[in-house]
């Protein structure tokens, strides 16, 4: 539904984005997870139309995205990563002027204003000033007014960010439900991992303009030479069997524990037998599956945040 085609873009000297392509297809949540820097909001800037690329094109449903093309831009609504909201006036009072600016049917808009906060729960706050909110409830209502015009596709860039893990959650759920109940496609940057493990169904990594991989979770831990790690408490013991756990892999050193990287041609129990034979107890030993923190390590000797 969405064509993203070798899309570059610049300010000035710095390559914001270095020929990017995607496609987002109808209904999908697609997380774009990269660090600081990586493109995204600029990604999303373009989506909307409120930037034009240098090179490439956007379609949606075949027509070009671009600051000109209004009736598509309308298709989106972009809740952008700085807040858009006037502290200093009622929640309803800030969706009236955005749903203004949309030029939208009163009765159409009261209507959409009512639901809207109904479904992010703060339809009992809506005569309360944004000053008084909590980050949570404010990035919320940044989501609301994203939304009032009915778009097929919703931007959402870092809404999580310096929000409690239980606001958090209530953001979450939101997203979720009107991906799910209203069939909005949901475009979600993040620099969080979790966020993207959790909520999108296929994701990008992108990093220093340049989509480096991309694909569903296990589609993108696929890429990983190993597939299991074990974390092993130090100590004596421990110390006594790296050489022998040496042949299931790659060990690295850790202040306080020793991370062996399992890969290769062995059964999980050859791992275990030699636990047991050198008397080492599993309340030492973690095992673990590879997260996309670690692929972004493997691909980029960085992490995604620092
Ligand atoms: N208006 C601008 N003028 C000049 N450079 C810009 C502008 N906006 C972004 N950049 C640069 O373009 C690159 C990509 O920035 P962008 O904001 O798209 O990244 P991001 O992935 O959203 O980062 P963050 O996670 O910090 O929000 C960065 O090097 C940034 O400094
Ligand atoms: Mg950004």
């Amino acid at each position: 539904m969405i064509q993203i085609k070798n899309i570059t873009k610049r300010y000035k000297n710095i390559t914001a984005l270095d020929d990017v392509s995607l496609e987002i297809k109808s209904g999908e949540f697609f997380g774009l997870l990269g660090p600081n820097g990586a493109g995204k909001s600029t990604l999303m800037s373009l989506l909307s139309g409120y930037l034009d690329a240098d090179e490439g094109t956007i379609t949606f449903k075949d027509s070009i995205i671009s600051r000109d093309s209004m009736k598509v831009r309308k298709k989106f609504g972009l809740a952008p990563q700085s807040l858009a909201l006037y502290e200093d006036i009622s929640a309803e009072a800030n969706l009236k002027i955005f749903g203004s600016m949309y030029l939208m049917n009163k009765d159409i808009l009261k209507a959409a204003i009512e639901e809207k906060l109904y479904t992010a729960g703060l339809f009992e706050r809506k005569k309360d000033i944004v000053k008084t909110f909590s980050g949570g409830m404010k990035r919320r209502l940044n989501l609301v007014a994203a939304l009032l015009h009915s778009p097929k596709v919703l931007l959402c860039d870092e809404p999580t960010v310096g929000v409690d893990p239980q606001s958090r959650n209530a953001i979450f759920d939101y997203l979720q439900k009107i991906n799910k109940e209203e069939n909005i496609t949901v475009i979600y940057t993040t620099h969080y991992m979790e966020e993207a493990e959790r909520l999108c169904k296929r994701i990008a990594i992108i990093d220093m303009g340049k989509i480096i991989a991309q694909g569903t979770k296990d589609e993108l831990l696929n890429l990983l030479p190993y597939k299991e790690e074990i974390f092993i408490g130090k100590n004596e013991k421990t110390k006594s069997v790296l050489d022998s756990l040496g042949k299931f892999g790659e060990i690295i050193e850790h202040a306080e524990q020793y991370e062996v990287k399992l890969q290769g041609d062995f059964k999980l129990s050859d791992v275990f037998k030699l636990f047991e034979d050198s008397g080492i107890g599993y309340s030492n030993i973690d095992f673990r599956k590879p997260t996309l923190e670690e692929l972004f390590l493997n691909l980029t000797g960085r992490r995604l945040r620092d």
